[in-house]
């Protein structure tokens, strides 16, 4: 089996592409390398012991697709490409309509041309918006996504639903992922922001390395265990694994299926920090700072569905995606080269 990965040198892509090599499936990579590096897929093909094709490009270039699929007999697609920065969404909305949900529609145009209709989608938690219920579940009404960024995702899950609803050939999953944090146990790959971090583990990864000063925690009064922000880290490699159970589903069915991925455990910002200083032996300096804005106070998976449904459930805990995080860092205080 043939699978073209859009976004495979990204870091779930990346960890994923390596998951996919390892349990035999051929792989075909196409990004733009706008958020990441080459390097990623060659230590993929050094820990795979096996080689991918990389084919550099966009997904909004039609042409280049239609290659793709005529070059190479492909037999479902995971979706990974897109822009992924809320702050840079809220300043630049049509780069991430154009990226996410425009190059989602052109990729699927060039699926149905080629014949290719099996997907699984990169969706994100951020689709629930804030429900006023945890733990979210699938059946939760979606759409209150406060950027162009998580609106992108509800969009794009719109279409393929209605993709899926016209049309019984396709087979979809939507994947809506918690927070992925930690790196493959090699610290060969792992997660390589461009730029200042956004998100808290690259950004308390850099305090650790010396590269930042301390972290600023975006507030203190929450209703929550000890007022800062709560939320459901998922082990990236568990994320990567729940893929494969998603395209081994999708491979016998038609329609379109939503799952969760989160492993159910909500963690607060100093919970994971005292986590990341046990994992790393590192004190991580930090200031209490005000709540930023589009935050919610917390958010946690129901992750019962795939559970029941793919027979997947996250097996790596904190301490694991604290240890697996420092490693990758310590091996690549700069990233990849
Ligand atoms: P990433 O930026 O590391 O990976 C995305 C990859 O897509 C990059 O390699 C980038 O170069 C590539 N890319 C972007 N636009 C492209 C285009 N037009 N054509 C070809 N390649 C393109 O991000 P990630 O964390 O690996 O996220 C992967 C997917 O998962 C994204 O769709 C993201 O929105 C989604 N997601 C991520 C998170 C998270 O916390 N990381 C959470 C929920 C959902
Ligand atoms: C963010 C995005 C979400 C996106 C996800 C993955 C927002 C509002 N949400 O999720 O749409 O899908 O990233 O890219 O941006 N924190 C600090 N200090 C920091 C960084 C974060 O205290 O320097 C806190 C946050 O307030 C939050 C928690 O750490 O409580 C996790 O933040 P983050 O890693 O950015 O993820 P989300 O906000 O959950």
């Amino acid at each position: 089996m043939k699978i073209l990965v859009t976004g495979g040198a990204g870091y779930i892509g990346s960890h994923t592409t390596l998951a996919l090599l390892e349990a035999g499936l051929d792989v075909v990579v196409l990004d733009n390398l706008c958020n990441s590096s080459p390097v990623s897929l060659s230590r993929v093909e050094e820990l795979a012991a096996r080689a991918l094709t990389f084919v550099e490009g966009d997904i909004n270039d039609r042409a280049l697709l239609d290659r793709v699929f005529a070059d190479h007999s492909i037999d479902a697609v995971m979706h990974f490409a897109g822009l992924k920065a809320v702050g840079e969404s809220v300043a630049e909305p049509l780069l991430y309509y154009r990226n996410n949900v425009a190059g989602t529609l052109t990729l699927c145009e060039a699926m149905a041309v080629a014949n290719v209709f099996k997907l699984v989608f990169s969706s994100s938690a951020t689709v629930y918006g804030e429900p006023g219920e945890m733990p979210l579940h699938e059946q939760l009404p979606t759409g209150s996504a406060t950027n162009p960024y998580g609106q992108s995702k509800v969009m794009v899950e719109r279409c393929l639903s209605d993709l899926g609803a016209a049309d019984p050939r396709w087979s979809i999953a939507l994947l809506r992922y918690f927070n992925p944090i930690g790196a493959h146990s090699s610290g060969l790959i792992g997660e390589n922001p461009n730029g200042l971090p956004n998100n808290l583990l690259p950004y308390i990864s850099q305090v650790a390395a010396g590269k930042l000063a301390e972290l600023a925690v975006y507030g203190n009064d929450y209703q929550t265990v000890d007022g800062t922000g709560v939320r459901d880290y998922i082990h990236v490699v568990d994320l990567a694994d729940g893929h494969l159970k998603a395209l081994h589903a999708i491979e016998a069915a038609t329609g379109v299926a939503v799952w969760n991925l989160g492993t159910g455990v909500g963690y607060s910002v100093l919970q994971i920090i005292e986590a990341f200083e046990k994992a790393s032996g590192c004190k991580i300096p930090y200031r209490l700072a005000a709540r930023r804005p589009g935050d919610t106070a917390e958010c946690w998976a129901d992750s019962g569905k795939a559970n029941r449904e793919l027979g997947w459930q996250a097996t790596r805990g904190l301490a694991d995606m604290m240890t697996d995080t420092w490693r990758w860092t310590r091996q690549n205080p700069t990233g990849y080269p």
